[in-house]
């Protein structure tokens, strides 16, 4: 299956993506996972993008979508993927239609996680990911047994840049502004679904697969 994940910044999208992904056995592919590699990891394109992901902004669409690009033409994305967090913006949404559609392919479905503004807050400024093994933890929702510690690896947890409150705030203005209008494209296409992403993480991935059961 080719699918796409969206939803506000904090819906739970990477949370989701994981599960979804290997219930599905597609490659899981997250925008703001690579970038971040990129910027641990000091590339030129990790310090392009650090300047936009720190402010809460896109990263431009050129640099975003060559990446895509790339990444959707590796091996293990040929008979399916989940992408999460891409496209962001219509002008994304349209390449990647012309890029499917010039390999004979489309997408599936794609799935809007919907939870309101201020659940978003709570995830996000709770959120604490692990440095060594990337797995992702809430100090109140899914808390490790021992405080900024990874329980899977034991590496150390750390608050993201972007999760600062005043830069929450305008990830969400910009969620508003640029990305929601992909809402009404993919409805038009007849292949959004959304998805209630209150409640237990498990239940919201119950939720996602009962739609994708619909579509198979
Ligand atoms: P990205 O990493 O995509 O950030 P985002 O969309 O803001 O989403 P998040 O990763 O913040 O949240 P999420 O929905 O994945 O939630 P999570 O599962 O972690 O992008 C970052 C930046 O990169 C962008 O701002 C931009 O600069 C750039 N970028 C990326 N893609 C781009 C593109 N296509 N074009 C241009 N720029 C791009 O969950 C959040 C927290 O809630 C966690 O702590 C989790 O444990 C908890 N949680 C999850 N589910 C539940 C639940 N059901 N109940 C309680 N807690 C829960
Ligand atoms: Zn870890």
């Amino acid at each position: 299956m080719r699918l796409v994940l969206v939803g506000p910044p904090g819906a739970g999208k990477g949370t989701q993506a994981q599960f979804i992904a290997s219930h599905l056995s597609i490659p899981k592919i997250s925008t703001g996972d690579i970038f971040r590699a990129n910027v641990s990891g000091g590339t030129e394109l990790g310090k392009l993008a650090k300047t936009y992901m720190d402010r809460g902004d896109l990263v431009p669409d050129e640099v975003t979508i060559a990446m895509v690009r790339g990444r959707l033409a590796e091996d293990d994305a040929q008979d399916g993927f989940l992408l999460d967090g891409f496209p962001r913006n219509v002008a994304q949404a349209e390449v990647l239609k012309k890029m499917l559609a010039d390999l004979g392919s489309g997408l599936d479905l794609v799935l809007e996680l919907v939870v309101d503004d201020d659940e978003v807050v709570r995830r996000l400024a709770g959120r604490r990911t692990c440095r060594s093994c990337g797995k992702v933890w809430h100090v109140d929702f899914d808390p490790p047994k021992k405080e900024g510690v990874c329980d899977a690896c034991g590496g150390e947890l750390f608050q993201r840049d972007d999760d600062r409150e005043e830069t929450i705030r305008h990830r969400l203005e910009v969620y508003q502004e640029q990305t929601s209008p992909l809402i009404n494209f993919y409805a038009d296409e007849g292949i959004l679904r959304g998805v209630d992403a209150t409640g237990p993480v498990e239940e919201v991935t119950g939720r996602a697969m009962g739609e994708l059961r619909k579509f198979n």
